[in-house]
């Protein structure tokens, strides 16, 4: 916590060795009153979750596994978003600290060259249709040599230390992502949701103008991707003219 220019998030920080999840914890210890800003974080973790039920490689000593507990009085509908804003608050704390130009792809995966360097995953509890609590889990890439992800993620994964050759202080990293976090946070609840920081998003995603296919429910749509909304829903143009609003997907950009 040394050094931490925050007001709110991170004024309590859980560190564990090893968890299973960090996550987990957060999700435990919010459901017993930790108060908001309370940041869970651990050196390892031995089931990293990622989205879509995937697991997320969390080895020992290299990267940043955290999850922030919060408490926005919002309604439930505005809680997604939140992953939005972490992602830009990401992308702004690897520039200033590691001065790392990373890009956003919609919705909150931050991409190198291609290749992710830091995951969000949101995980909420609500009462009938407002927020109880969320808990925005980042895991951060950092010190890890491209040569030790496993073969599945070598063309898909990349660290801060692949990145920048050379290794990196993963506690000025945290608190740079608290920091960042903060400011954009505050923005978020007063102004009721993430509308005021959608230009923060743009000017940090790569995804805009370009072609995709959106991977959704329904099966793939192909087009280009021509803006979000206030919602952080993405609209797109189909080959066929038509526009789409894809509210929920993975998907591949070209760039
Ligand atoms: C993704 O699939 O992109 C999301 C990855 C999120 C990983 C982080 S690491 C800290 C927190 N605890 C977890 O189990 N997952 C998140």
């Amino acid at each position: 916590r040394e050094g931490l220019q925050t007001t709110l998030i991170g004024q309590s920080i859980i560190y564990r060795e090893s968890l299973d999840s960090t996550n987990t914890l957060a999700q435990q210890m919010a459901n017993q009153g930790a108060p908001e800003g309370t940041v869970v974080i651990a050196d390892e973790q031995t089931s990293g979750r990622g989205r879509r039920g995937r697991q997320w490689f969390s080895p020992p000593h290299s990267g940043i596994w955290m999850s922030l507990i919060l408490r926005p009085e919002l309604p439930l509908a505005h809680a997604a978003q939140i992953t939005l804003v972490a992602a830009v608050a990401l992308c702004q704390a690897l520039s200033r600290a590691t001065g790392v130009k990373a890009g956003i792809k919609w919705p909150n995966d931050i991409l190198f060259n291609g290749k992710k360097c830091c995951g969000i995953l949101t995980e909420m509890h609500a009462e009938f249709d407002q927020i109880h609590h969320l808990v925005v889990g980042i895991g951060i890439n950092v010190n890890i040599p491209q040569a030790d992800f496993p073969d599945e993620l070598q063309s898909i994964a990349t660290s801060l230390q692949a990145i920048r050759g050379e290794k990196l202080a993963r506690a000025e990293v945290v608190r740079t992502v608290l920091e960042e976090f903060e400011p954009l946070y505050r923005r978020y609840v007063n102004n009721g949701g993430f509308g005021s920081l959608r230009d923060a998003w743009k000017a940090n995603n790569i995804t805009l103008g370009n072609r995709i296919v959106a991977h959704t429910a329904r099966g793939d749509i192909e087009g280009k991707a021509l803006d979000i909304d206030e919602f952080g829903v993405l609209l797109m143009e189909k080959d066929n003219g038509e526009q789409e609003k894809i509210y929920s997907a993975d998907i591949t950009v070209f760039v």
